[in-house]
């Protein structure tokens, strides 16, 4: 397949594509139990790649085995070295990465503890959310689909079966005509999209919900908020309404897949002038200098390879 890095890296050793494969026993095919991420490598501008956040995204994977309560043979800093070789060895400059640590076969039935296995693949991945969505913006839709009650997901970690909801919402987006959804929490707040926080802007004040609420505490979001922080911009974790996000002046995604993306209409509204927005624009800047290399001050952020 075009754009798959030819190994993956399983339970300790790399393997050919064509035989990383699985039981179809295997207990989190079934029943969602497991948890992964999504991390990138960029090329850097004076040269070399590196492996954005790294460690971050490594603890927030173990996280969510202990929310779990899944036990891994492997500690953090060999699933750390994993994603260091998968690129060496799949010879990308730029890449995907997705660890999974996942319960194998064993048993059958919820009761059962499995063993726990974990693999992580490289691939290409262009811009996520379609071509110009960085440049102009993307349009998106609320969900019919809420976000998980805080008690129904464990909305800390990217638990594999939570994301059913997302690919409803996503989908019913992408048949609806828009590039993305928007989800409501249980309460009918703005909580976030089906893989990426949001961010609104008003009257020169940012705001984004806070991570009591239900979202995924996402690194992308971590890393704007200092960096607008870093600018002296106000920046305020609170929750907001769905018409709230209609008179922002501007609005905008962030994640690992989507980076920060501007948002150029909600629920067929124009976001602002309908286009990218200052703030955004500046925040989307720093991010993608700091991706590459370009900031001394968040080098420690890069693993370089
Ligand atoms: C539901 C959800 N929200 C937000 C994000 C953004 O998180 P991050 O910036 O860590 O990629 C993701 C992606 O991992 C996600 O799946």
């Amino acid at each position: 397949m075009a754009g798959e890095g030819k190994k993956v890296w399983m339970d300790g050793e790399f393997v050919d594509l064509d035989d990383a494969k699985i039981s179809v026993m295997t207990q989190t095919l079934h029943y969602g139990f497991g948890v992964f991420e999504g991390i990138r490598c960029y090329k850097l501008t004076n040269g070399g790649s590196a492996i954005f956040r790294l460690k971050k995204h490594v603890r927030r994977l173990f996280d969510g085995t202990k929310i779990l309560s899944m036990e891994t043979p492997f500690t953090e800093q060999q699933i750390i070295d994993a994603h260091v070789k998968a690129v060496q060895v799949n010879g990308f400059d730029e890449c995907y990465l997705r660890p999974i640590i996942y319960s194998d076969i064993g048993s059958f039935g919820l009761a059962a503890i499995n063993p726990t296995r974990a693999a992580v693949i490289a691939r290409e991945w262009g811009t996520y959310l379609g071509e110009g969505a960085l440049e102009r913006g993307v349009r998106v839709k609320v969900s019919t689909f809420n976000r998980h009650h805080v008690n129904v997901g464990m909305v800390q970690g990217k638990i594999c079966g939570q994301y059913v909801t997302s690919i409803l919402a996503k989908r019913e987006a992408i048949k609806d005509g828009y590039d993305e959804a928007i989800m409501l929490d249980t309460e009918g707040y703005v909580a976030e999209c089906t893989g990426e926080n949001i961010f609104t802007v008003k009257d020169g004040v940012i705001r984004t919900p806070p991570t009591n609420s239900p979202i995924l505490p996402g690194i992308t979001r971590n890393s704007v908020i200092q960096l607008a922080s870093d600018m002296n911009l106000e920046i305020r974790e609170e929750r907001f309404t769905r018409d709230f996000t209609y008179l922002a002046d501007e609005v905008f995604l962030t994640g690992t897949a989507a980076e920060v993306t501007p948002v150029r209409e909600v629920d067929n509204r124009a976001i602002g002038a309908g286009k990218p927005g200052p703030i955004t624009q500046r925040l989307q800047k720093a991010y993608f200098d700091v991706v590459r290399g370009n900031d001394e001050h968040y080098k420690r952020w890069l693993t370089v390879i």
